[in-house]
């Protein structure tokens, strides 16, 4: 394979995590290092958006202890998106202005950190660069809390979220039973399509301190059997603990807070999420009448970093740092996924996944890893889930507040 020279973009896409910056700092360094072939390293601001618009951060410039830093700081220091690329062959305008972009800053290396919709764009402009004739390497690097992209053993973000929710998890329920009189509390969590995040509330429950109750989008939902699981707990306990997803769908196909008006939906046609856990504490606390409370840890699970897990840090600071080697050694057109080692002790293998096969396509919790009233998991998941979840990151602090990476952002052009 014939050495390429040239420049290397990175962009982040789609909703953070608490552990995307440890990959930017993967792909970073690691590009940093490869002088004679990688020349600048660029981060565009805000995801393939700071493509388009020539809005990129020339990273060099940044002191290397600050992208150190990077790896124990939450959310997309570079900015996100979620910009949806048509189809090439309904409309090539953002297509035509990528390449002039890339052409006329040499970017031969193009790396995109994101889930589902963002390996779609890569895949989109993984294509557009080979049918075009311009040589540039194009690796995608894996991250969502939601778990669900297809080919890999599970995906940067989504340990470190579900760490958080466990733990979470243990903490309410020590509070929720203090009192002498009933309680109801609901916890919703993320996870649009999958369950693999609310599944983790069963990690605290495991530990003796989580839900009674675990609804996934994986089952339909019916609110008169979730009335009903609960009646049967509360008799017995006069406290509840649920655990939902904000993806949960009756069988008609509605979202819980459409069942109470509508909601707004973004440029990949997604429903914007959030408000189930309002909804079903509501109507519990009029079918039931004891204390309710409904506790939304939006956006608290995807950038809690001081709960990351150092095993989900130290991987996806691995898959930035792989994609670079790759991608220099001359593959292109694929997303870096983990392959579990066989044993009982946890080991972790990197595996390369074609874009065609990760684009769009969704993987879910395993059907048999729920139990038969679709209100709980079992065994198979802790025993997926416990290993993702070891060893804690040791955040910087400063004035006994953590101390987050600074960037200068210096623009490219
Ligand atoms: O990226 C996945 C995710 O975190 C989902 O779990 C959630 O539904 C969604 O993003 C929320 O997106 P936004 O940040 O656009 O509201």
């Amino acid at each position: 394979m014939s050495k390429l020279i040239g420049n290397a973009i990175f962009g982040q896409s789609g909703g953070p995590t608490s552990v995307i910056n440890a990959s930017a700092a993967g792909v970073f360094t690691e590009a940093l290092r490869q002088t004679g072939v990688i020349e600048k390293v660029y981060g565009a601001a805000n995801g393939i958006v700071g493509i388009l618009n020539e809005k990129f951060y020339d990273m060099g410039q940044e002191d290397p202890a600050e992208l150190e830093l990077l790896k124990t700081t939450p959310s997309s220091a570079l900015g996100s998106c979620r910009y949806k690329l048509a189809d090439l062959k309904d409309d090539d305008t953002d297509y035509k202005r990528l390449l002039e972009v890339f052409k006329k800053h040499n970017i031969r290396y193009f790396f995109y950190n994101g889930g589902n919709d963002s390996m779609d764009t890569c895949n989109k402009i993984s294509k557009l660069l080979q049918q075009s004739g311009y040589e540039c390497r194009v690796i995608g690097v894996p991250k969502t809390i939601d778990n669900d992209l297809f080919g890999t053993d599970h995906c940067p973000g989504f340990a470190s979220a579900a760490k958080y929710i466990a733990t979470t998890t243990m903490e309410v329920y020590l509070d929720a039973r203090v009192y002498d009189t009933g309680m109801i509390t609901v916890i919703e969590i993320m996870g649009r399509h999958a369950g693999w995040l609310t599944a983790s509330a069963a990690l605290a429950a495991h530990k003796g301190h989580g839900p009674d109750l675990i609804y996934l989008p994986e089952v339909d939902f019916d609110i008169d059997k979730m009335l009903a699981d609960v009646k049967k707990v509360y008799a017995k306990e006069s406290k509840v603990i649920i655990a939902v997803s904000e993806g949960v769908q009756t069988k008609e196909g509605k979202f819980i807070p459409e069942l109470v008006g509508e909601v707004a939906v973004d440029a990949f046609g997604h429903k914007q999420l959030g408000g189930t856990a309002t909804v079903l504490a509501n109507y519990l606390k009029k079918e039931i009448g004891c204390k309710v409370r409904g506790i939304e840890l939006s956006l608290m699970q995807r950038c809690a970093a001081h709960l990351a897990s150092k095993t989900d840090v130290d991987e996806s600071f691995l898959a930035g740092q792989t994609a670079v080697r790759c991608a220099v050694d001359g593959m292109t057109d694929y997303m870096v996924g983990f392959q579990r080692a066989e044993g009982s002790e946890y080991k972790c293998e990197i595996k390369l996944i074609k874009l065609d096969d990760v684009a769009n396509t969704e993987s879910k919790v395993p059907l048999e890893w729920i139990n038969d009233e679709g209100n709980f998991v079992n065994e198979k998941f802790i025993e997926y889930a416990l290993p993702l979840i070891q060893g804690e990151s040791e955040v910087a602090i400063e004035d006994g507040l953590p101390r987050f990476a600074k960037l200068k952002k210096v623009l490219a052009v």
